[in-house]
């Protein structure tokens, strides 16, 4: 059976040669053309590498179109799991492509140096500053940014490599973080809910995938202004470190309060399985609210957030100690939604001051980029943006 099936457009892979070895992961292929960059919906995968980079100075228009034109024949060659240069590109020889998602964003700052200002969607309006954010500006922020999912880390690096070279051509590399996530196969169904460091199932609340209210939590809509964006997304960026050492402290029961769910199960504290609806309003025998007031979950949810929803999909980072022997860990914190503002800012806004999550990670990076809509085999990511539309 195919990891992650029934999520995204999935077909049938061309590289592999070895269906007992390769049917279950390396053979699971993601169509690339479509009206959305397929790497949004994704079932979510094991390797999860997000880049930035900057336009270099004097970089012209006409080599950002050539660069778009060249990452979309990467995207649309490694994702079918062709090989780039046949014969000599050997990262990937033998191998399917594995899931791999190539997904191509923009941010403000680019349409900014292009002289393309009244280009600038609202929706890319700079962030707020949130209450006790801890930034670092040289891993924020981005003219372009890129994300390569996949279930295999060779094929998610040769793709990276392949759209790093390309770069180089008009753009220098300003950030790149590295994830990860269960690995494909190893959890108890292909459509089982990731886990993150702290242990949690991570993703249980998401918009289901397939519905209207899907569609309008995460895509620019057909009507959207400015045109270039239609079947687009808005991607906000959050590089979160969690604080472990001090998590460590609570007992299960604790942990599970913070969150407002079972810490194995992932069912809402006021009962029933991981998917049943958590009832805010229910009490425990003592008395108290079953699930707590500053619980994660509760403090999230779109009742509490004036029905602001969006797509999260996460990867967990494990870089190493800090210099205070600390692990430097956490989410590599994805959203993808319709707007900003009545997405991430309102959920973010409300987090930022009652989660009692937020004493266990600090936010030490961000980034908001439009994510370009999808394009047609002939076609190009961000055809529409530099070009305009010829049907308009
Ligand atoms: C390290 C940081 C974070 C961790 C460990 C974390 C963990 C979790 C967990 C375990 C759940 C419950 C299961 C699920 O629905 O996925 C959850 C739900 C949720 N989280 Fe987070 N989260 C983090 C940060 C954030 C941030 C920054 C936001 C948005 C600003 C956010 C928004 C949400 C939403 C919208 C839900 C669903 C709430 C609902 O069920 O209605 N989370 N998160």
């Amino acid at each position: 059976m195919a990891v992650g099936a029934g999520a995204a457009a999935l077909g049938p892979g061309n590289g592999a040669t070895d269906p007992a070895s390769a049917a279950l992961v390396g053979d699971e292929q993601l169509t690339f053309y479509g009206t959305h960059q397929p790497g949004i919906a994704a079932p979510a995968q094991t390797h999860g590498w997000l880049t930035a980079f900057d336009l270099a100075s004097g970089a012209t228009l006409a080599q950002v179109k050539a660069l778009l034109q060249q990452w979309t024949a990467i995207a649309a060659t490694t994702m079918a799991g062709r090989s780039l240069t046949a014969g000599e590109d050997a990262m990937t020889y033998g191998r399917g492509p594995s899931g791999l998602s190539v997904t191509v964003g923009v941010g403000a700052s680019l349409l900014t140096k292009l002289g393309l200002n009244h280009q600038i969607p609202d929706q890319l309006a700079p962030l707020p500053k949130f209450l006790n954010d801890a930034l670092v500006p040289a891993s924020s922020d981005g003219d372009l940014c890129v994300l390569v999912g996949a279930n295999d880390g060779l094929v998610a690096a040769h793709a990276l490599r392949a759209l790093q070279r390309a770069a180089a051509t008009c753009c220098t590399l300003r950030w790149q973080v590295n994830g990860f996530a269960d690995a494909a196969g190893s959890m108890p169904s292909p459509a089982s809910t990731p886990r993150n460091l702290m242990g949690q199932l991570d993703g249980t609340g998401n918009p289901k995938q397939g519905t209207a209210a899907f569609d309008q939590t995460v895509y620019a809509p057909a009507t959207a202004d400015p045109a270039w964006m239609r079947g687009g997304s808005y991607l906000v960026y959050r590089k979160i470190r969690m604080l472990l050492d001090d998590w460590d402290t609570l007992d299960r029961a604790g942990q599970e309060a913070v969150i407002g769910r079972d810490k194995l199960t992932g069912a809402p504290l006021s009962g029933g399985d991981e998917f049943t609806e958590p009832d805010y309003r229910k009490f425990t025998p003592s008395g108290a609210l079953a699930i707590p007031a500053g619980a994660h979950v509760r403090q999230a949810s779109a009742q509490a957030n004036n029905g602001a929803t969006i797509l999260r999909r996460a990867f967990n980072y494990y870089d190493g100690p800090r210099s205070d022997g600390a692990p430097d860990a956490g989410l590599i914190f994805l959203a993808f939604q319709a707007d900003p503002a009545n997405g991430f800012t309102v959920i973010q806004q409300r987090l930022a001051g009652v989660d009692s999550l937020s004493t266990f990670i600090r936010h030490e990076a961000s980034g908001l980029f439009a994510i370009l809509p999808g394009c047609r085999p002939g076609e190009y990511l961000g055809r529409e943006l530099l070009e305009g539309d010829p049907a308009e």
